[in-house]
């Protein structure tokens, strides 16, 4: 019997993120290959017509998916009934401006769509913040949507997560599918830690840690954490637009996994509420790695966390408590 739609909200569905994401979204990419859609896409009024031109071509596309397109740039029809939302909408970083510079705009954005969306979701609404800064515009929405379960409000970085999968397979000339459990701490920012100490190569012997084939300590521990630290604002040098497909895609990836589980013996990163789980401040969105089943994530427990880790994951943190201060500042 064919399934009920799912109603997913894309935010900022005009943008260049949402441009991307929207065709992956209706081709069954984000939700499984049998599961029909209804597209919610908001935008601002004056991307009203950029946006009804997205949707022309979700209509010329033909994705047999595809159960309907609501396009709007009024907040409570985008928001109604959806089940799924991810909020891309906001404004981005351009070349030379820190993240901390687009958190006035930003956090107000998601202060008020997150009233929005207590409202009018549908109950257990999924939600996914790509819009930076992440970590804190999805603390903002989760603080003010006190109705929604904090579980079900996470932040994008399943790209930074992704993004060290690629290195380490270029850096070994293995598959990025044989790559798996690295792991990315903390903030969607420059200090954030992408960690490889338990993260596993599948080879023809089975499976081997990455410390042991990389044998580079060096180059581990400075050069791979900067280029994954440093990778949205190379993207941005290159492209002079921040990353897109490689962000659509990574949304996809996350709630792919978060709706329908992790594999076996393998974890993923997603920016959560903190629970304290290894001695991360609790009141914070930190990106943690997590295994998902039944359409919930639960923090991977009991890794062992070396001295250099323990700095990397402090440093990250205190970040996100700074940015959560300048946050609650810029809405008062
Ligand atoms: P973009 O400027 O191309 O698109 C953003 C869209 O949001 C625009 O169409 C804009 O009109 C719309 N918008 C602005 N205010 C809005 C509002 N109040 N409601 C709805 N829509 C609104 O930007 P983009 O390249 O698509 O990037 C979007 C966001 O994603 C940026 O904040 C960017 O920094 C962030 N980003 C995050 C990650 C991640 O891994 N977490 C990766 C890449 C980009
Ligand atoms: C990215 O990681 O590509 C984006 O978040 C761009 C940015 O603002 O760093």
């Amino acid at each position: 019997m064919a399934k009920d739609p799912i109603r997913v909200l894309v935010t900022g569905a005009a943008g260049q993120i949402g441009y991307a994401l929207v065709p992956m979204i209706a081709r069954g990419i984000m939700l499984g290959a049998d599961q029909p859609v209804i597209l919610h896409m908001l935008d601002i009024p004056p991307a009203a017509e950029a946006l009804n031109g997205v949707k022309m071509e979700l209509v010329d596309a033909a994705f047999p998916l595809l159960k309907g397109v609501v396009a709007t740039t009024d907040v409570v029809e985008a928001c109604t009934g959806v089940n799924v939302a991810v909020m891309v909408g906001g404004f981005p970083r351009k070349e030379g401006m820190e993240r901390k510079d687009v958190m006035t705009k930003n956090v107000s954005i998601y202060k008020s769509q997150a009233s929005a969306l207590e409202k009018h979701a549908a109950a257990n609404c999924k939600v996914l913040v790509v819009a930076n800064p992440a970590n804190t515009n999805a603390l903002i929405l989760k603080e003010f949507a006190p109705s929604i379960p904090e579980n079900n409000i996470t932040c994008l970085t399943r790209l930074d997560h992704n993004r060290a999968l690629g290195q380490i397979s270029e850096r070994l000339n293995v598959q990025v599918s044989d790559v798996k459990n690295a792991i990315i701490w903390g903030n969607h920012s420059s200090t954030q830690y992408p960690d490889v100490n338990h993260a596993t190569v599948k080879t023809p012997a089975g499976e081997k840690p990455v410390r042991e084939l990389v044998a580079d300590d060096e180059w581990l521990n400075a050069e791979f954490i900067t280029t994954v630290q440093q990778r949205g604002a190379a993207i941005i040098k290159a492209r002079k637009f921040s990353s897109a497909l490689s962000a659509a895609s990574s949304a996809c990836d996350h709630i792919r996994d978060w709706v329908l589980g992790t594999p076996e013996g393998t974890w993923v990163s997603m920016g959560v509420y903190s629970d304290g789980s290894y001695n991360v401040p609790s009141g914070l969105i930190y990106s943690f790695p997590v295994t998902c089943k039944n359409g919930e994530w639960s923090i991977v427990q009991g890794l062992s966390i070396d001295e250099f880790s323990r700095k990397k994951l402090d440093l990250t943190a205190q970040e996100l408590s700074e940015e959560k201060a300048l946050a609650y500042s810029c809405l008062s």
